[in-house]
């Protein structure tokens, strides 16, 4: 039976996103209703743009807007995160930003390309043509140069995201100067094309597309948005390090995979033992894959519901012990970003604190935005403490980890961003023309654009001061160096 998902968004442009989505969200529920009935009807659904893959869960490689409720830009409340008003009788305004954002949705890599064009080399000489002649006449359609570049959809996620921060805390950010804003990316081309692609909607946000435009500058800093390919320690004891996959390979090779495998062989008609466990992987992402970049795939349609939830699952496995919680090492090596994070925020409270009262307060930087990889935001959710379920995922526990918090389709999707919003707080009878002589200092913190509690915090809005405290240990006394050292022992040996 042939699936096709339907994404909520399309290539023709952001202003037809609200219709779309309307006309998507529709064509959902008529698909739960009708199943049966397109059952009956399988071999025309090949033809139908209608979903009947329900879960769209695809671990890490899932795009934004699957599985987050992406809100239609004519509802983007402008200010919507800039002003929190009555907070026990004080008026806080936002004084400024802090985003780490994962780039966009992209290309598989090369190497997945030339897997998966091997898998389908073994299942036209294990099939009959007809039994799924879509499968069958598959032809690789991405491209053999692009590997891994961000692709129409990424650089929609990114310029909607930018548009939507923009908007949210247009008063913030409109009359800042360029010069105001620091753009921060890795030495990887994706995450300068998200950057790009978010400044665009960020400055369409803002309505002064002419003259700021050529001027847009990002920096790159590996060390704050690849820290993983530079902590040797976190390189050879996790990233490297076979053993350190333990669970991922025993759910790899056990019961679920197997049971995935057997239908799949059974959907298409195949005797012969010719898909291994990593082929299977495989063969989901590339659903999910193609899906995002070409509206459909094939490959969809040997899936069911159940077997994506697997598969989601082994990603999920893979990225807790890539980049969640398994060890340590992999949430500690992203303190250079934790503190570049709060180093904003304290220098802006400085700044505002040193500022005479006749003087204009300004000079600082308004907006951080950081654009970085899987590996940069799974760690930075860690060392925050997110997402950190009482009982690890493992290979044997999958039935009990059906409401988990760390589940990468959710939390660290492409376009995944955390971002932070510093409040200057002042009691509401100083707010125009007074002297005041103290501020308070408030946080709030976001997760996909929604508000999320920050640990140790009572509420959204969060005083600083206790945030700042929580992490002082990982900000304060942060040794990327010491800490990353492959060997303290060896090395001095
Ligand atoms: C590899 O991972 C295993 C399991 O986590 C660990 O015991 C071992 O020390 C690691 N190897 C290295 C070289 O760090
Ligand atoms: C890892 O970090 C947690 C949380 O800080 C701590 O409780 C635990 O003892 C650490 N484990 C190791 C092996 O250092
Ligand atoms: C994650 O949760 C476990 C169990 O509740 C706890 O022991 C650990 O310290 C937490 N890790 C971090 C980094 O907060």
């Amino acid at each position: 039976m042939a699936a096709t998902i339907v994404t909520a968004r399309s290539i023709s442009g952001y202003s037809m996103n609200m219709r779309r989505k309307a006309k998507t969200q529709r064509c959902y529920s008529k698909t739960y209703r009708s199943r049966s009935l397109l059952f009956l009807l399988s071999f025309y659904a090949i033809l139908s743009v209608c979903l009947s893959l329900k879960s769209k869960h695809f671990s890490g490689k899932t795009p934004y807007s699957w599985v987050n409720l992406v809100d239609v830009e004519d509802e983007v409340k402008e200010d919507e995160w800039y002003n929190m008003e009555n907070l026990q009788g004080m008026a806080c305004n936002a004084v400024h930003a802090s985003a780490v954002i994962r780039h966009g949705a992209r290309f598989p890599g090369l190497e997945d390309v030339n897997h998966l064009i091997d898998i389908h080399h073994r299942l036209v000489n294990a099939m009959e043509p007809d039994v799924n002649p879509g499968l069958y006449e598959w032809k690789n359609k991405f491209p053999s140069n692009n590997d891994k570049a961000l692709h129409h959809l990424g650089e929609e996620e990114q310029e909607g995201l930018g548009y939507r921060i923009g908007k949210r805390l247009h008063t913030l950010f409109v009359d800042e100067d360029i010069s105001d804003f620091r753009f921060i990316v890795s030495s990887m081309q994706r995450t300068k094309e998200s950057a790009s692609a978010f400044y665009e909607g960020f400055t369409r946000a803002m309505h002064t597309e002419d003259d700021i435009d050529d001027e847009f500058d990002s920096e790159v800093n590996d060390e704050l948005m690849r820290f993983f390919a530079l902590c040797a320690k976190y390189v050879y004891s996790v990233d490297q390090n076979k053993t350190a996959y333990k669970e991922y390979h025993d759910f790899l090779e056990g019961p679920d995979i197997k049971k995935v495998t057997t239908k799949i062989y059974e959907k298409l008609g195949i005797k012969e033992d010719v898909l291994k466990p990593v082929d299977i992987r495989l063969l989901f992402l590339a659903c999910g894959y193609e899906t995002a970049a070409f509206k459909s795939s094939p490959w969809c349609s040997v899936l069911d519901d159940d077997d994506v939830e697997v598969l989601d699952y082994l990603g999920d496995i893979r990225h807790s012990i890539k980049n969640g919680y398994t060890h340590n090492i992999t949430w500690l090596q992203s303190c250079p970003l934790l503190s570049e994070i709060f180093f904003g925020f304290d220098e802006t409270i400085m700044e505002i604190e040193n500022t005479e009262d006749d003087e204009e307060v300004g000079g600082f930087t308004v907006g951080q935005f950081a654009f970085g990889h899987a590996e940069t935001i799974g760690p930075l959710h860690a060392i925050l403490g997110l997402f950190n379920d009482s009982t690890p995922i493992r290979a044997d526990n999958r039935i009990h980890q059906n409401n988990r918090l760390f589940r990468a389709s959710k939390i660290s999707p492409f376009s995944a961003n955390v971002v932070f919003v510093l409040y200057e707080c002042v009691p509401e009878e100083f707010k125009d023309d007074e002297e005041v002589e103290t501020a308070d200092y408030y946080l709030q913190m976001f997760i996909n654009e929604k508000p999320h509690l920050i640990p140790g915090c009572k509420e959204m809005h969060c005083p600083y001061t206790q945030v700042r405290e929580r992490y002082s240990h990982y900000i304060d006394r942060c040794d990327f160096k010491n800490l990353c050292k492959k060997s303290p022992l060896k090395d001095e040996l």
